[in-house]
C-alpha cells in the first residue's frame, strides 16, 4: 500500500494515528490485550481516575437502547495509588500513547490526581472529564458552567506540561463557548462529545431502568449530534478537536475528520468488538489511498459547506 502519513502531534507529542479508544470503554488497556493489538491504535484513554477508589453507582447501571447504550457507572475506578502500582507498569510497556482520564469532585482533586500521575511519567497526557452525567458532585455541575471549565483548565495546566485535553459535555446550548473557555486557559485539545443525559423506563414495573433514573447515552444514536458539535467547535477554536460519539466503522471516522476533528475516539463500539479501532485505522488509510491523499490530516475540516444556507454557521 502507498505510504500514507497517519500521525499527528499535540503539544510536541506524536500519536501514530488518529484513532484512540474512549475513556470507560477500554479499561486500562490490559483487560483487552488478548482481543486486539493495542499498539496499532493512536492511543488509549483510560477509565476515569479519581484520587481515591470509587465503587460507583448501584445496579442497574447499563441498559441497551435503540441504537445506543445508557450507562450510569458513577465513575467506579481503582484510584490513583492502585493505578500507579498495578496498571502503570503494564502501560509503560506499550508503544501506543496513554492518556489518563481524570474525574473529580473539586478543583483540588483534579490537580492532585494530575500532579501525582505526572510525576510518575510513563503516560502521554491527560483528558479532564468535566462532563460525567452520573454523579451528584462535580460532573455536569462543572461541565455546564464555562467559568468552572476555565478555572479547572487553568489550575490543572499549572500541574503538567504534557498534553491536556478537556472532555466537554453536549448537554449545553452552545458547546463552542466551553471549548473557547478551555482553549483560553491553555488546553491543548478538546474531546467532543461526552454522553447525553437520557432515560429508559420499564413499563411493567413502571420504574426507570437505571438506579440513578438518568444515565449517559452513547453509541450510533448520538452520532449526528456529535458531528454537529464537532463542526461547531472546530469552527470556534484553533486547538484540535478530538471527535467522539457513535463511531463504529471507518466511514463514521471519515465523517468526523471532514467535520473538523483532528482525531477520533472509538467508544461504545469497543463493547461489541474491542478490535473495532484497528479496523477503523485500516479503513481510514485505505480511503486516503483511494482519494489519492498522502496525509490523513488532509481530510481534516475539508467538509464542503455553503455557508449562505448553513444554519449552524450563523450561530457565531
Ligand atoms: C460515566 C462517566 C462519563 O463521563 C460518562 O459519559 C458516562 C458515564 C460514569 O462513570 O458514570
Amino acid at each position: 500500500m502507498a505510504e500514507i502519513k497517519e500521525s499527528f502531534i499535540i503539544r510536541g507529542i506524536e500519536f501514530n494515528n488518529r484513532v484512540l479508544t474512549a475513556s470507560g470503554t477500554f479499561g486500562y488497556g490490559d483487560e483487552v490485550k488478548t482481543l486486539t493489538d493495542v499498539n496499532r491504535l493512536g492511543g488509549i484513554i483510560t477509565k476515569s481516575l479519581s484520587l481515591k477508589p470509587r465503587a460507583g453507582n448501584p445496579p442497574v447501571r447499563i441498559v441497551e437502547t435503540a441504537g445506543g447504550m445508557l450507562n450510569s457507572i458513577g465513575l467506579a475506578n481503582i484510584g490513583v495509588d492502585k493505578f500507579i502500582g498495578e496498571k502503570l507498569p503494564y502501560l509503560r510497556t506499550l508503544s501506543t500513547r496513554i492518556i489518563v482520564n481524570v474525574a473529580a469532585s473539586s478543583v483540588e482533586e483534579y490537580c492532585s490526581v494530575v500532579q501525582q500521575i505526572d510525576e510518575q511519567g510513563g503516560i502521554s497526557g491527560f483528558e479532564i472529564n468535566v462532563s460525567c452525567p452520573n454523579v451528584k458532585e462535580g460532573g455536569l455541575n462543572f461541565g455546564t458552567d464555562p467559568k468552572r471549565v476555565a478555572e479547572i483548565t487553568r489550575e490543572v495546566r499549572k500541574r503538567t506540561q504534557r498534553p491536556l485535553l478537556l472532555k466537554l459535555t453536549p448537554n449545553v446550548t452552545h458547546i463552542s463557548e466551553f471549548a473557547r473557555a478551555a482553549e483560553s486557559e491553555g488546553a491543548d485539545a478538546v474531546s467532543v462529545i461526552n454522553t447525553l443525559v437520557g432515560m429508559a423506563i420499564d413499563i411493567k414495573n413502571k420504574r426507570p431502568k437505571l438506579s440513578t433514573v438518568t444515565g449517559g447515552l452513547s453509541g450510533p444514536a448520538i452520532k449526528p449530534i456529535a458531528l454537529a458539535k464537532v463542526y461547531e467547535t472546530s469552527k470556534a477554536i484553533k486547538i484540535p478537536v478530538i471527535g467522539i460519539g457513535g463511531i463504529q466503522q471507518w466511514e463514521d471516522a471519515i465523517e468526523f475528520l471532514l467535520a473538523g476533528a483532528t482525531a477520533i475516539q472509538v467508544g461504545t463500539m469497543n463493547f461489541i468488538d474491542p478490535a473495532g479501532g484497528e479496523m477503523i485505522v485500516d479503513g481510514i488509510k485505505q480511503f486516503c489511498v483511494k482519494e489519492g491523499l498522502k496525509d490523513v490530516g488532509d481530510l481534516v475540516g475539508t467538509l464542503k459547506v455553503d455557508t449562505s444556507t448553513s444554519v449552524i454557521d450563523s450561530w457565531r
